[in-house]
């Protein structure tokens, strides 16, 4: 199949559309399991295909969303009645995606560091991914912006494999999510945050240029420059948001286009301010900057849900609470007070 760069960079453009962001709905089955522990939920195939049936049935929710990323058990998992999930999410008019990565394992003599896996056999697995129904992939890379890490050999290890998996699925007709996360779960600054989100990024461009990929046919999914969890003193909204639009600016060519933020474990109110933020300051960016978010889209929803069939339209209500939230973010009007209403 020849890749079809007009059709990419439509799917592209549709994916980061304003008014609407991406659901990372792709937990492996060890995160999920993670998520449903805290909700007292046994993470069987029925509860997970339950869980997930409920946010794309929320039809208010869905407005906002433009894309979902799927795990591998999910892209080919039917609903209750048979309708296979995908068809839900097309339904709702959104695009079906899917998570291709294998997960961080150790990066070899390198102490706290890993390097992503799942390169092998990929162009195989993207043309069956592109038979049910993706039409966009992620992979995501993680760094630690602590104790004199990353090494360069994590960044640059990584950011070959991220330039990799994206010409391969541009080659399959798949839009390729890059997502490059330097991790905030640390004790670290946002001095830190910033001077590691360049690097990394500077090095994942080069590394795109040299495999050919094309960059009117992907999205960029990035962390925020933000400070550590940890940190004594964390940056406010304005700071976080001006960092990370300086940053970006400095790194992401304006032929990308869009830019769709992790959460990477922001409480969902943070998530929604810091990208409120960077939108409403800078109408004029050349990228729009929209979100993909796992836990900031669905943390309210899986606590309201808690497994219980009788909870599924209070959680389907605060799934679309968030989703309107972030969408309204996506366009930099959002205010907290919206928030108050809601509580
Ligand atoms: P979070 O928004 O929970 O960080 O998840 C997004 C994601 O897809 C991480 O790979």
């Amino acid at each position: 199949m020849a890749m079809n760069l007009g059709e990419l960079n439509r799917v592209a453009c549709a994916m980061v559309q304003k008014g609407k962001g991406i659901l990372a709905a792709d937990e492996s089955s060890g995160t999920i399991k993670k998520r449903f522990d805290k909700i007292g939920v046994d993470s069987t195939e029925e509860n997970r295909r339950d869980y997930r049936e409920m946010l794309f049935r929320s039809a208010d929710g869905m407005k906002h969303i433009s894309g979902v990323i799927l795990y591998d058990e999910t892209i080919r998992q039917k609903a209750k009645d048979g309708t296979p999930l995908v068809k839900l999410i097309e339904k709702a008019g959104a695009i079906p995606g899917i998570k291709v990565d294998k997960g961080t394992k150790p990066l070899p003599f390198s102490k706290d560091e890993t390097i992503t896996e799942g390169l092998d056999g990929l162009r195989e697995r993207l043309s069956e991914y592109h038979g049910l129904s993706a039409r966009f992939a992620k992979w995501r890379a993680t760094y630690t912006p602590t104790q004199g890490r990353p090494s360069y050999n994590c960044i640059s290890a990584n950011g070959h494999a991220l330039a990799r998996y994206a010409a391969l699925c541009q080659d399959e007709n798949i839009v390729p999510i890059v997502e490059p996360e330097v991790l905030m779960d640390f004790d670290n600054s946002i001095d830190d945050c910033e001077a590691v989100t360049e690097w990394v990024l500077k090095e994942t461009f080069a590394q795109l240029y040299y495999a050919n990929v094309a960059l009117e046919g992907m999205v960029l999914k990035p962390n925020m420059v933000i400070s550590g969890m940890k940190a004594e003193k964390r940056a406010g909204v304005e700071e976080v948001a001006e960092r990370t639009v300086k940053v970006l600016k400095r790194c992401v060519p304006s032929a990308v286009p869009g830019i769709a933020f992790l959460s990477g474990g922001q409480s969902d109110e943070e998530a929604t301010a810091h990208l409120n933020a960077m939108n409403a300051a800078h109408p004029d960016l050349p990228w729009a900057l929209t979100f993909s978010y796992g836990r900031a889209l669905q943390a309210a929803p899986q606590k309201a849900w808690s497994g219980k069939a009788d909870n599924v339209p209070a959680a389907q209500r605060a799934f679309a609470h968030r989703a309107a939230m972030n969408g309204l973010a996506s366009k930099g009007g959002w205010k907290s007070d919206l928030e108050k209403q809601a509580a």
